[in-house]
């Protein structure tokens, strides 16, 4: 098997959607293997748009798609993402598109859950959840009470599970709401969805050794970044789930030595969605000036992106933990009108300069970012397909960060639509 597995590199929406979407089109299937509808992928095809959230990005061009075992899968949204992709003209059938059996669900209890949590919060106590019900999943899932799509053979036992689950929820909703929310009408919803996605369930691990066994190429889709890992990023204002590649094995049931290369896709600047430090962040008019340029809006809750400029260190930690072999440096185009462009080559922590990420940045204020200034480029680089054809200010930009973080650039993505890139290495061919 051929393989390769896409990761952002920062805090997530590095334009992971797309790259796979442009890399999809030499692979037999794509994967997703963590995280849940709280991704949100845009890809935009002849000036249309195509917004994913569970379904892998591969869908559009109708390749085999595959939701792993890692993943937490919502019923309800799933069948309303079908729905509305069908109408888009995306066929979603079972000869493309597979579900993991092993998959743990997302019930509307846990979205409830994680709506009133966040609401018991205080400011920036808060995570800035999408709201989705992801944390909450994945609880229940390691605390060992989840609901798989295989319970389903067993309805008797399925209603006991909700039973328990519901029960044990209910504790303190009751304490908080003052009232308990009865499993019975969720359970008879998520019946009904069941019935409808029953047709894509399927054993994946065993697909995909199949797919290995006839030397298929298999392009595994990473959600958020590596930021939001739950072991590396930035806790407690992380996600629910590993997002790093090692995961995919996991997540999918690919036997860790499918796994060939990894590619990692990195902004020419720096976003964040929802709270958590950020040390590169800028709270002023050029953070405003790269959120404009860029539509730096959340794809799933619409929320403003915080934004700021490029972080080595942040690269260059990524790199190293996610064993990545090269990058795609995504919205270049987004740089072009600004006279200065900076990069962030170390930290000043309690008057100490710091040349690699540190183990927990928890409070913005003691980290003072230390930049190098690069001139930018100050013309039109979006749609540009050669390297030689970029600004020379603006090949020197990606010349520098190459030689920061002592990986190449291997693709570089210059516009939203597919054919807006420069490829300068063929990484999956
Ligand atoms: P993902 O979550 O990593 O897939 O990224 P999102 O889709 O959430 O956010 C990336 C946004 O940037 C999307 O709206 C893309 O259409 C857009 N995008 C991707 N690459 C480029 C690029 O090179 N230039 C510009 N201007 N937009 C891009
Ligand atoms: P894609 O795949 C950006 C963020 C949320 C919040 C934190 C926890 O589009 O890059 P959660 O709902 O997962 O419990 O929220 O993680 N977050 C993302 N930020 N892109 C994403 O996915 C994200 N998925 C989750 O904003 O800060
Ligand atoms: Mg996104």
């Amino acid at each position: 098997m051929t393989s390769l597995v896409i990761v952002g590199t920062q805090w997530g929406d590095e334009g992971k959607g797309k790259i796979v979407d442009l890399l999809a089109s030499s692979a037999d299937a794509v994967v997703r293997f963590q995280g849940g509808h709280n991704a949100g992928h845009t890809l935009v095809i002849n000036s249309k748009t195509f917004k994913l959230s569970l379904l892998p990005s591969g869908i559009v061009r109708q390749k085999l798609s595959i939701i792993g075992n890692g993943v937490v899968v919502d019923p309800i949204h799933l069948e309303k993402e079908i729905r509305e992709i069908t109408n888009q003209g995306i066929e979603v059938n079972t000869s493309n598109f597979v579900i993991s059996s092993d998959c743990f669900l997302i019930l509307p209890i846990h979205r409830y859950i994680d709506s009133i949590r966040e609401n018991l919060k205080q400011g920036s106590k808060k995570i800035g959840t999408t709201g989705r019900g992801i944390g909450p999943a994945y609880e229940d899932k390691v605390s060992r009470r989840g609901i798989r799509f295989s319970d389903f053979k067993n309805l008797k036992e399925l209603e006991e599970k909700f039973i328990s689950i519901y029960n044990h929820h209910n504790v303190w909703i009751e304490k908080f709401e003052g009232k308990e929310i009865s499993y019975l009408d969720d359970f008879e919803i998520i019946l009904k969805c069941y019935q409808s996605l029953s047709k894509y369930i399927e054993n994946t691990w065993l697909l995909l050794k199949q797919l290995n066994d006839k030397n298929k190429k298999i392009l595994f889709e990473g959600a958020q970044g590596f930021y939001l890992d739950l072991d590396h990023g930035t806790y407690p204002y992380v996600t629910s789930s590993n997002t790093v590649p090692s995961n995919a094995s996991i997540g999918s049931g690919a036997n860790p030595k499918y796994l060939k290369r990894i590619l990692g896709i990195t902004k020419a600047y720096t976003t964040r969605v929802g709270n958590g430090p950020f040390p590169t962040e800028e709270s002023n008019e050029i953070g405003e000036k790269l959120g404009k340029i860029g539509n730096e809006f959340g794809t799933v809750t619409g929320r403003k992106r915080r934004c700021g400029w490029l972080d080595i260190l942040m690269l260059k930690k990524a790199i190293t933990v996610s064993g990545i072999n090269g990058l795609v440096l995504t919205k270049l185009d987004v740089l072009d009108s600004f006279r200065d462009l900076k990069i962030c080559t170390s930290y000043k922590i309690n008057n100490q300069i710091v040349k690699d990420y540190p183990s927990n940045i928890s409070s913005n204020h003691q980290v003072i970012p230390i930049y190098e200034t690069l001139k930018g480029w100050e013309e039109k680089t979006k749609g540009i397909t050669k390297f030689e054809k970029l600004p020379l200010n603006a090949q020197n930009f990606i010349k520098r960060i190459e030689t920061l973080v002592s990986c190449n650039i291997d693709i570089i993505s210059t516009g939203p639509e597919r054919d807006e890139n420069i490829i300068i290495n063929e990484v999956f061919s």
